[in-house]
This record gives C-alpha cells, structure tokens and sequence, in this order.
C-alpha cells in the first residue's frame, strides 16, 4: 500500500513509518519540520520513506502530497493543551485536520486513519470534572471536553464522520491513551512509576478504611483544584516547576502515588501497538467512520482494576461488563471486532515477569 504519514516524525509518528516500511508499504512522511532539522536518530529511524515538508493550517502547502497515495495516517497535531494557546490548537488540530482530509479526498482517497485521544472523553485535561457512568468505559460513555486539546479531538472525530457521509472515506480515529516507547529514555520510568504505585497501594490498604477513603478524597479534591487552575494548559516549563515544588516537599504520599493516572483511568499504550492499531485501521475491511478506544489490555499499575475503582471512583458502581483482575478499566472491545486489534506489547507482561 502507499501511505502518507502526517506528523510522522513525531513520536508515534516514527515507529509507525519504521513499521510500515518494514511490513513492505511504500511511504511518505509529511510534517513541518525542515528536512535537514531531523535528528539523526529519527531520520535513520523512518529511513527508506520519502520526506516531504508541509504546514498543514496551509491547504495550499498540501497540494499534491496524496496524490497517487492509497490511504493518509494522520497523526500531526499540537499533542496537549500545553503546547500552545486555545486558538492555535484549534488551527492546527482542527482546521489542519481539515485540511488534510479535505486534501485526501481530493486526491480520490478513500481510507484516513487519524490520531484521536482518550482525550476526547475529556476527563483528563478538562477544566471540569464531570461524573463518569460506568466502567468498563467505552466509545457509547458520554463525553464533556472543557480544555482546547480534548475538545479538538472530538472535533477531529467529527471532521472524520463528515468525510465519510460527504466523501465516503472510511477510517477510524483511534483514541489513543498515554503512548511510552520502553525503547525510549523514558522507558524504565514507566516501569518504575507501576512499581512505585503498587507499593503505594501495599501501604494505603494497611490504614483503617475510612481514613484511606478520606485521604484519597483529598487528593481527588486537589486534582480537581488544579484544573480549575488550569495547570495542564500551562506552558512546560510552568508544570516542571510545580511538579519540583512538588517534588522537594518530599515524597507523594501514598493516595497521591495511586491517583496518577486515575484522569484516564490508568489505561496505557506501548508505541509498538499504536503502530499495530494504525496498520490494522488501515488494512481492514469495514466502512464508516469509527472513533475507537486503543490500549492496553491491563490497567498500567498491575493492579486490581475494581480495587482501583473502589478506591478511586467509590461513586462508579455500574459495570456493563465485568472486568477481570488487572484487566483494562478502558474497553478496546469496538477495536478487536471492527480492525482485530489486541496488544502484543502488554505491560501486563512486565507486571508479571519484571522484563
Ligand atoms: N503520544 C501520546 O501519548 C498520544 C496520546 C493520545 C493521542 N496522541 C495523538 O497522536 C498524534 C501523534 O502524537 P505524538 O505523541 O507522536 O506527537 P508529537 O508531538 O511527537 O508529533 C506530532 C508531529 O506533528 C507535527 N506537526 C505539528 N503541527 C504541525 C503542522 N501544523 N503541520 C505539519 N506538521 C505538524 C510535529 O512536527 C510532530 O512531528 C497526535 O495527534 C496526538 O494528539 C498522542
């Protein structure tokens, strides 16, 4: 197949290429960044694809990049509220987004697979919190986005349903959760923090239970304080510096440890499988336009996912199916029926073995 890839040197974007050229599909990369600015790492990494630059709020700048191309990955976007003002997250995720299935459509294409978020529920950045139904969460719960990033993704999921009626291009925008590369600097952090959070449950379960029940609301409170403040909209270098503040008052304390990750439901993704998910979306057979969850099969602390919910969700007593031990509080169900996904590269596997 020949696939053009938006963003793709950005993190998911590489893996992804390096994936496709090495499944035998002929490649084109498409992003802003110049040519020869591409660290040489990423350029070995997505070599044997074509480059190509383009800024893709400029329609006219995507002239020509789909044609005689089979199917658009399209993964260029501001990736959180962080990193830039409401108004440029809305140009690039939206009107970029437009741009490039516009662009698609125009070169006869008939298959985008898009980048969405988990993020389009809007739990997690959101300014608001908002009650969640029930658990397992699928695509059918309600969404309420009140931060620019979460809010793009759902209109980027829209743009998508509108190409498909108008157009009849048929994709899926895979909701994507906190993708980690282990290959990557950060790899053993993300070993590290399930560990960490493991133990923090080991001493939570140790307290008397209204004690722990009322510690852990407190930092509930705190969360929702913080967006109030809009803490996820601030510039990096804002965050770093709460978050050192944070960090030389000492340790987090336990119920802090256990509520990383509670925003979205402790649901994670290795980039290998994002890259699988993006093939899959790519090469199955169906028609419409679907957002679909994406993630990993196990929560990411390897623990009991009722027991998560219990203590961080204690007013979430609906189940639309049951879930077993550490399995997943976000369903990826839609994903393994409509493209076959299931994930290779479980962190459940390292729970288990420590690998
Ligand atoms: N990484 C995650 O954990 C995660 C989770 C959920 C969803 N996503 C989504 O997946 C996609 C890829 O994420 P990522 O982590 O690889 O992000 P990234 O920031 O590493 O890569 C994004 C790429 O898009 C390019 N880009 C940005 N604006 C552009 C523009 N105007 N024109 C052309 N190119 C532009 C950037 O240069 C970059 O190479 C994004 O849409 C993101 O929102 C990522």
């Amino acid at each position: 197949m020949r696939i053009a890839v938006t963003g793709g040197i950005g993190s998911i974007g590489r893996t992804t290429v390096a994936q496709l050229l090495a499944h035998g599909h002929d490649v084109r990369v498409l992003d802003r960044v110049p040519e020869a600015d591409i660290a040489p790492d990423v350029a070995e990494k997505i070599r044997g694809a074509e480059y190509r630059q383009v800024e893709i709020t400029d329609f006219h700048s995507l002239k020509g990049a789909f044609d005689e191309f089979d199917a658009v990955v399209h993964l260029a976007a501001l990736a959180s509220p962080a990193m830039g003002p409401e108004h440029v997250i809305f140009e690039i995720n939206c009107g970029g987004s437009f741009n490039v299935y516009r662009s698609a459509a125009d070169a006869g294409i008939r298959r985008v697979v898009s980048a969405s978020s988990i993020n389009a529920l809007g739990h997690n950045y959101g300014i608001k919190s908002f009650p969640i139904r029930y658990f397992p969460i699928d695509e059918e719960h309600p969404d309420y986005t009140t931060d620019p990033y979460s809010f793009s993704k759902r209109v980027l999921e829209e743009t998508g349903a509108y190409f498909w009626r108008r157009e009849g291009i048929s994709g899926v925008a895979l909701r994507f959760p906190a993708v980690y590369d282990l290959s990557g600097e950060r790899g053993s952090w993300w070993i590290r923090g399930a560990e960490r959070r493991r133990e923090a449950l080991a001493l939570l379960e140790q307290l008397p239970e209204e004690e722990r029940m009322s510690r852990v609301r407190h930092v509930i409170e705190r969360q929702d304080a913080m967006r109030a403040e809009r803490l996820q909209e601030q510039p990096w270098e804002q965050q770093r510096e709460r978050w050192e503040k944070m960090r030389r008052e000492g340790p987090p304390p336990p119920e802090m440890m256990l509520c990383f990750g509670r925003n979205d439901f402790w649901a994670s993704l290795n980039v290998l499988d994002a890259a699988q998910a993006i093939e899959k979306g790519l090469m199955a057979d169906y028609e419409g336009s679907h957002p679909l969850f994406v993630n990993d099969s196990h929560n990411s602390v390897g623990v009991d996912s009722a027991k998560l919910v219990a203590y961080c969700f204690p007013g979430v007593t609906v189940w639309k199916r049951p879930v077993v031990g550490t399995e997943t509080l976000v369903s990826y169900d839609k994903a393994r029926t409509l493209i076959g996904f299931e994930p290779e590269h479980s962190i459940g596997h390292v729970h288990v073995t420590g690998e």
